[in-house]
């Protein structure tokens, strides 16, 4: 998955790509590229693997002139990630960029060898660069070039178009990925995401599935996938322009993980009036009979743990799955199910076909959004955004927690709908949520223990965290972040089965982290940690302090949070499985915000 960018615009368009690509280095990093035409109509392109810095550094050294150009940020699907895989791809007079997965590739490549077209990369784009310039050989105008290549397409894209000696024409398409087209004065954008064009406008037409989009600088000719013209709106948003920046923290993460107080009260203020549950309209829980969650990597975990509160709060039957496994299985959704879609993107790829597979299946779909203008926020029939703000550090944290308070929410929302909580069961509940933002303030007071039990971590192969109940996923989030960011291979596990095969791998090199307050579920959880220490595992119990005078002798080590929270301490829990992570990674030298192979939005499936 990528970024891609176009603009037919009135300055020199490098500098203005580089600052959209910028934007959009959360869909991947691993090269970057544009192309411009200059005032004599000449294409030209510069590329270059690794960061975007890469990029502009070269950009100043050779600098591209003109008012016309695409550009791309790479995730790399189809061939490691060099300089000849990046894009733009350019063949003949055509240069492309791409986002997606063309699926017929190979298919389409053997025909262009036969007829004498020999690729240059490994790339699936380039074939779409060739084909396109085999139809303009063969006398086809660039837009009807363009045309019949989309029309063999198979697989998921979205496509900007350049052509040599073309400076006021871009084309581009979408199918299966996002692609909004801005709307400027005597200039016009296109973008994979409204994120991307902020700087440039904030008037935006959302493509629909199937679309292709004519472009010059007076304007835009849309089609729909039978290639009739049609007419899509154009929307003021208001997603801001202003640059982000670290707010004086050395990571975006760690300014993030401390924005998570502030946030969250934001969250529960938009969401809780005095003892009152504000939800748009229709949210009446009270004849649902199943709720499915679906999402990917973190926001499933937030899922995961919403899944206990649901159930046991609301006696609600609650399915759970991973998008990329939900969308292919069928399963059969009763109409009087609602189905909640998790993302902090809203773009993620395989949630949300998943959110396509659900919709007309069941009663309503509900999705729990960071990013208000997403596919998942437009696409579902009420979005709960989580107000978290923007999150620019790939491995979620404060969107993580902002999930969570939503979903604490709307579980207590189903609970008092169905009659299993009353006025005051409701307002006892919101006095423990309400205590959130104030105890994740506490909890960031473990920073500094937790950079120092990261210079321990740092030594590690492997890492197991355990836990039980709602503090299982958060187990499998402290896990999942430490992998992200330093790593090291971690495993999440519930505490129960320990005995099932993981304690096969303990021995005194491995730091097991347990995840347990003193709660109901504590007693177990800490015989299963005994289990541990008997085979001399290494234990770092993570607990309040009663939870640390009872059951803290033997441990290499104990981090105390504080009490309160009720059934909603996990998202407290979750702070020092992100300051592990953070410190950890801090302490191996890896690049926190934007760690290898990862991307923050994953557009392809
Ligand atoms: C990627 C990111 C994760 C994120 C997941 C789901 O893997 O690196 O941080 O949790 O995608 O993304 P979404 O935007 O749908 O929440």
């Amino acid at each position: 998955m990528c970024g891609i960018i176009g603009i037919l615009g009135s300055h020199q368009v490098a500098p203005q790509l580089v600052e959209a690509l910028k934007r959009l280095e959360y869909r991947g990093y691993d090269s970057a590229g544009v192309a411009t035409i200059d005032g004599e109509g000449r294409l030209d392109r510069r590329r270059a693997v690794g960061k975007l810095v890469h990029l502009s550094d070269r950009l100043v050294t050779e600098p591209l002139s003109g008012r016309s150009g695409i550009g791309h940020t790479r995730w790399a699907t189809h061939g490691a990630a060099t300089e000849i895989n990046a894009h733009p791809h350019r063949r003949g007079r055509v240069a492309v960029v791409h986002n997606g997965i063309i699926e017929n590739f190979r298919e389409l490549r053997e025909e262009l060898v036969a007829a004498g077209y020999a690729p240059e990369s490994d790339t699936d784009t380039e074939t779409v660069a060739m084909l396109t310039a085999k139809h303009m050989d063969e006398g086809k105008s660039p837009v009807e070039a363009a045309r019949a290549t989309l029309s063999r397409l198979q697989g998921a894209f979205a496509l900007a178009f350049l052509f040599d000696g073309e400076g006021d024409l871009m084309v581009a398409a979408r199918k299966g990925s996002p692609l909004v087209v801005g709307h400027g004065e005597g200039e016009m954008f296109v973008g994979s995401d409204a994120i991307a064009l902020a700087p440039f406008t904030d008037r935006i037409t959302y493509l629909e599935d199937g679309d292709h989009v004519v472009v010059t600088r007076e304007g835009s000719d849309i089609f729909d996938a039978d290639a009739n013209p049609v007419s899509r709106d154009i929307a003021q948003i208001d997603v801001g322009a202003t640059a982000i920046d670290k707010g004086g923290y050395r990571h975006f993460m760690a300014k993030e993980i401390a924005e998570q107080p502030a946030v969250l009260g934001d969250v529960l203020n938009h969401y809780v009036k005095d003892d009152r549950i504000v939800l748009p309209d229709g949210m009446d829980f009270s004849t649902v009979d199943r709720l499915t969650m679906v999402a990917c990597g973190t926001a499933y975990l937030a899922g995961h743990v919403a899944k206990y509160w649901f159930e046991q709060l609301a006696g609600l039957p609650c399915d759970l799955d991973v998008a990329s496994e939900f969308r292919y299985r069928e399963p059969p959704l009763s109409e009087k199910s609602w189905g909640l879609f998790i993302s902090q993107s809203g773009e993620t790829a395989d949630t949300l076909a998943a959110l396509h597979y659900a919709r007309g299946k069941v009663a309503r779909t509900i999705g729990v959004v960071n990013v208000g203008t997403s596919a998942i926020a437009r696409d579902t029939d009420t979005a709960l955004p989580t107000l978290a703000g923007v999150e620019v550090c790939v491995a979620s944290s404060k969107a993580f927690t902002c999930q969570l308070a939503v979903l604490a929410v709307l579980a207590l929302k189903a609970a008092h709908d169905r009659g299993c909580i009353d006025d005051a069961g409701l307002a006892a509940h919101l006095a423990d949520l309400r205590a959130i933002p104030a105890l994740v303030n506490q909890a960031l007071n473990s920073a500094e223990a937790c950079a120092e039990l990261a210079e321990w971590l740092s030594e590690a192969d492997d890492v197991l965290f355990l836990g039980r109940g709602p503090l299982y996923p958060v187990a499998l989030e402290g896990a999942l972040k430490l992998k992200e960011l330093s790593y090291i291979h971690a495993e999440g596990y519930a505490s129960g089965e320990l005995k099932h095969g993981p304690i096969a791998l303990i021995d005194q090199n491995m730091p097991v982290v347990v995840v347990a307050p003193r709660d109901a579920l504590f007693e177990k959880t800490v015989s299963n940690m005994q289990e541990v220490m008997a085979r001399h595992g290494q234990v770092l119990l993570i607990s309040d302090n009663d939870g640390l005078s009872e059951a803290g002798d033997g441990i290499r080590a104990g981090l105390a949070m504080p009490e309160g929270g009720g059934v909603f301490r996990p998202i407290v829990y979750a702070v020092p499985m992100q300051y592990l992570a953070y410190y950890t990674a801090v302490a191996k030298g890896t690049d926190v915000d934007q760690p290898r192979n990862l991307a923050k939005s994953v557009t392809v499936e």
